[in-house]
């Protein structure tokens, strides 16, 4: 593979911060935990790339960074996508000549998920809610295979891609890395509802440990976070419902939702040298999900 010049003007605005002189590539950064870990990165010096399927938002987003000081840029993904996936790291080569750190946020909760779209999601779940009055099984017996697919392309797959894309460029270039997948509670809680989600989250759990042995050897860490209920566009939908909101908080001891800063505080120990030697781990930030 033939790799160009880096043609952006690196970040060299946080000298001393912990991602100082690193490409970091961010699937689902336009929006929520990816958007914050963008942000985190950059303030830690790190070029980022930002990857996603809505531009406006991508745009938005790297607009706030580079105004404050960071360098970053926006790349569209469809991160189900094979082709876009290989071609979001040969931008982040073109831009920044190398790549050392992945965070794989693109991700769905259903189907038919647009991140931002409040009203599409309140009508989706108030179908859900009248197909489980009549059939409380319909969750599962009833489910749309498409959909169900749909989820395992965006979320398993996706991080597959970004994986096998990102990890290719640090084996050619002989340097190392870490990867950082977002998995959720739902790796190994199967929460309510569609099966969908928590096994496309089981996949990227496994997906992680598998990878982290392969690439071990190679210098190349892979982690997994799996996130309680963080306040983004993803649980807009339930915390409109009382019923859900309470059922949520219900089951988090520390009493509320996550932010998406706090989960990219445990994003950035995962890709910095301060987690050197922790690979194939997965990591709960989820206010106490677990603790029942
Ligand atoms: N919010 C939570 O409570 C929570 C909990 C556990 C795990 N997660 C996971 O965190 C990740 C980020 O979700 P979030 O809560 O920040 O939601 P979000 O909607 O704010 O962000 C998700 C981002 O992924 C992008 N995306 C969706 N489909 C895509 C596709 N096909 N190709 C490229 N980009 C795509 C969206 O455009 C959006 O910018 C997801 O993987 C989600 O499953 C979220």
């Amino acid at each position: 593979m033939n790799y160009r010049l880096a043609m952006t003007t690196p970040n060299t605005s946080h000298p001393s911060g912990r991602l100082a002189g690193k490409t970091a590539v961010i699937t689902g950064g336009s929006n929520g935990i990816g958007r914050a870990c963008s942000e985190r990165f950059a303030a830690e010096g790190a070029n980022v790339l930002i990857a996603d399927l809505l531009i406006e938002p991508g745009e938005a987003a790297v607009e706030a960074i580079n105004a404050s000081g960071g360098t970053a840029r926006f790349v569209q993904l469809e991160a189900a996508s094979q082709e876009a996936n290989e071609a979001m790291a040969a931008a982040a080569v073109e831009h920044f000549g190398t790549i050392d750190v992945v965070v794989t946020a693109a991700g769905v909760s259903h189907g038919e998920y647009r991140s931002g779209d409040l009203e599409g999601g309140m009508k989706r779940m108030q179908k859900a809610a009248e197909a489980a009055a009549v059939n409380p099984a319909a969750s599962l017996v009833d489910l749309d295979i498409d959909d169900w697919r749909r989820v395992l392309d965006v979320n398993l797959t996706g991080t597959l891609l970004a994986i096998q894309s990102t990890a290719s460029v640090m084996l050619d270039q002989g340097k190392p890395g870490s990867i950082v997948t977002i998995a959720s509670i739902a790796a190994k809680d199967p929460l309510w509802g569609s099966p969908s989600y928590p096994v496309s989250k089981a996949g990227v759990w496994m997906l992680t440990k598998n990878a982290a042995r392969t690439l071990a050897p190679l210098g190349i860490r892979v982690n997994a976070i799996g996130p309680g209920f963080i306040e983004t566009n993803m649980t807009a939908v339930l915390s409109e419902v009382d019923e859900y909101n309470k059922m949520i908080l219900g089951s988090t001891p520390m009493g509320r939702k996550g932010k998406p800063s706090e989960i990219a505080s445990v994003a950035l120990f995962l890709a910095s040298d301060d987690a050197s030697f922790v690979t194939g781990e997965l990591i709960h930030p989820d206010g106490g999900w677990f603790t029942g």
